[in-house]
């Protein structure tokens, strides 16, 4: 191992304007509680620190459309990420927030110290500003058009189609989120973090000294370097965050990449009053777990600011996974694309570790991934349930029926095969620690899965149901070994589905088994008493997985239909060219689908004048056997047009829905065919 005494994990502080959701859980939180659950069990010295990130623009934008302060709208999400989190079984050690006093007192601290110390640089600089508002436009309070991909709803900081970081003076057309009206130009000072002079040090400690970082994360420094560095502004003209607490500051805060990340001192402060020596002593291990979106701020922004500082450490590594998508789509919290946590939980009552499992199994550590609701089923049902909790279930019902729950002595009877697995335990193991201590979690729990899989293996080639009847000697020792890789099981399971693991050891009656003790092959010795077996796992049916689909599927239709604005007006016409038009009621008298088409039906209408055959493109919206007898209007004098070679001979008006779905105009009363329609 290193040389480091201690750990302190931080895990990147979720905004509190939204719940978390899976592509939280998968990035962020899932690895850094196996981590920490590992270290723990190793009994090392570790803190795992969290807490909400309470600033910005967002906040302060989402609180104005409802109508109440940005304090009720961090209080709200605050308390549902806070329980939600406890409900998943996340061990924190803190979960605090920014709008702390601690933190409001450290981050201030914090930017004096810089400010003393002469590492900021001041600049007067041309900003937007909102003129009926009377107010300075910040970041996402301002939007327009792109530069460089033309988009049209690209924010003052940055454009989310291509993903460019940008400055609000780059846009064009901008107008201002508040008011609607185009701002206009004004001076304004802010404080600047030099990144330019700390490039020189950043190069050295990033691209020489941390090669071992994962391939993700030293890229994107390393393309960011390559850029050049230059000054970032740490303060914004705005009334909601840490006042800057200097000279000249009135009216302005620290910007929320400023003061987010010493949220994790803070939070680390309210924790314990030694809190340094975690953050000073360079014998801590410091490691930041974010997701790929972040790798800029913990990688080079936030330790300038703790270099410039000058007291503090800097992370040893930061795993940062890339981003899970779900259903092929990627994740959004306003357009509420996203497995929500605390929804989890309530539809997947006590099925916490499935979603860690399938988090895990499936992270986006190298790449993007895809969080899709069958994988979820599948992993569960063919890899928890047929395997870890199968070869589970038959080891305990097997001892209960043979032994009567006490566990037998190694057999008499012994054979190379069941010596050379139990010696594959300790390999087993090893492997899983090699890929914790790497941040390779989907390695770590693949792994771990091998351990249950090879019991089921060993369980299903030598039969023991079968032996039993000749072979008792021999069963002993088949029971006692699969015994022991459940034992082992037991505990390599917990930092991955720590509450199955509490429940297994409860089966098992055996408790105080620690890390260091596994591979041993005799955690359960002869006469050992377990418990009655109980099921670990349950199955995942289709209806569940069904029900979580439709809410996908109602998330979609809503989103289109509030995406889909109302057409303006046409250009004014005569009464004449009104008149022009020959609009009837006819009814319906037979519906037929067209042949090799998909949306056409042929309909026969009589039209009071005649009874004659419409084409028309409804067949995805009306059952043909549905709609005969059915009034309808219809434009008769429309020029005859061939239809996939069938004459259509006018056509059924129809309203357009939201959604896109067409449905008929039909008069309120039945009338008599041939009624005009003006
Ligand atoms: N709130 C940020 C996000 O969700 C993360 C902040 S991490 C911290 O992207 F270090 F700044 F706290
Ligand atoms: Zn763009």
């Amino acid at each position: 191992m290193d040389n480091f005494k201690r750990t302190l994990v931080t895990t990147a502080l979720p905004y509190a304007n939204g719940p978390v959701h899976i592509g939280h859980l998968a990035g962020v939180y899932v690895p850094a509680d196996i981590y920490v659950r590992y270290l723990r069990m190793k009994g090392e010295d570790v803190l795992l620190i969290g807490g909400s990130d309470e600033h910005g623009v967002p906040i302060t934008l989402k609180a104005k459309n409802e109508g109440v302060t940005p304090q009720d709208i961090v209080d709200r999400y605050h308390g549902i990420i806070k329980k939600a989190f406890a409900d998943f079984g996340m061990t924190f050690d803190v979960y605090s927030r920014t709008t702390s006093e601690t933190h409001y007192e450290t981050a201030s601290e914090f930017f004096k110290t810089l400010h003393e110390k002469g590492e900021f640089v001041e600049k007067v600089s041309d900003q937007y500003y909102d003129d009926e508002a009377k107010q300075f436009l910040a970041d996402r309070y301002i939007t327009g058009t792109c530069p460089h991909c033309g988009n049209d709803g690209a924010y003052g900081d940055q454009c989310e189609s291509c993903g460019t970081s940008l400055n609000a003076t780059d846009l064009k057309n901008p107008v201002s989120v508040i008011s609607g009206s185009v701002p206009v130009v004004k001076k304004t000072k802010h404080w600047y973090l030099p990144l330019d002079k700390h490039e020189p040090f950043l190069k050295k400690w990033i691209l020489e000294d941390h090669k071992e970082w994962k391939a993700n994360v030293y890229g994107q420094c390393k393309s960011w370097i390559d850029l050049g560095l230059q000054p970032r502004a740490v303060s914004r003209d705005l009334n909601w965050g840490v006042p800057v607490p200097v000279e000249g500051g009135d009216g302005k805060v620290l910007y929320v990449w400023f003061d987010a990340p010493i949220g994790y001192i803070s939070a680390t402060k309210e924790l314990t009053p030694e809190w340094e020596k975690y953050w000073k002593d360079p014998e801590t291990k410091m490691l930041h777990f974010i997701g790929k979106d972040n790798i800029v701020f913990h990688c080079i922004v936030f330790p300038a600011m703790l270099k410039a500082e000058g007291s503090y450490n800097l992370p040893e590594n930061v795993p940062a996974n890339e981003f899970l998508n779900l259903e092929g789509d990627k994740i959004s919290t306003s357009r509420n694309w996203a497995v929500w946590l605390h929804e989890y939980l309530e539809d997947f009552e006590d099925q916490q570790d499935v979603l860690r499992y399938v988090l895990c199994a499936n992270a986006p550590e190298t790449k993007d991934n895809d969080f899709t609701w069958k994988d979820f089923q599948a992993r569960n049902n063919n890899e928890l349930v047929a395997i870890l909790g199968n070869f589970v279930n038959r080891a305990i019902v097997l001892t209960h029926k043979y032994y009567g729950g006490k566990a037998p002595a190694m057999g008499s009877v012994v054979e190379d095969f069941d010596n050379e697995t139990l010696a594959q335990i300790d390999g087993i193991v090893k492997k899983v620690e090699a890929s914790l201590n790497t941040y390779r979690f989907r390695e770590a729990v693949k792994e771990m899965m091998n351990l249950a899989r090879l019991g089921n293996k060993y369980l299903a080639d030598t039969e023991p149901w079968k032996l039993i009847k000749t072979d008792e000697e021999r069963v002993k020792t088949i029971m006692y070994v699969s015994l022991q890789i459940t034992a082992n099981l037991s505990v390599l399971m917990e930092p991955f589905l720590p509450f199955s693991a509490v429940k297994l050891q409860t089966m098992l009656n055996l408790f105080g088994v620690n890390w260091e003790d596994l591979g041993r092959t005799d955690l359960i010795p002869e006469g050992h008493e377990i418990n009655k077996p109980e099921l670990l796992f349950a199955k995942i049916e289709d209806e569940q997985i069904q029900k979580q689909l439709d809410k996908l599927e109602a998330t979609k239709t809503a989103n289109e239909a509030a995406a889909k604005t109302v057409e303006p007006a046409k250009d004014n016409i005569s009464f004449d060219d009104f008149t022009k038009m020959d609009i009837r009621v006819g009814t319906i008298v037979s519906a037929e689908k067209v042949a090799k088409t998909k949306k056409l039906l042929k309909l026969e209408v009589d039209t009071g004048i005649d009874v004659r055959t419409v084409v028309s493109g409804i067949a995805e919206y009306y059952q043909a056997d549905e709609i005969v007898g059915k009034q309808v209007n219809i434009l008769v004098n429309l020029a005859p047009r061939k239809i996939k070679g069938i004459e259509s001979q006018g056509m059924i008006l129809m309203a357009e829905d939201a959604d896109g779905k067409f449905v008929f105009i039909q008069p309120s009363v039945e009338v008599k065919p041939g009624s005009g329609v003006s």
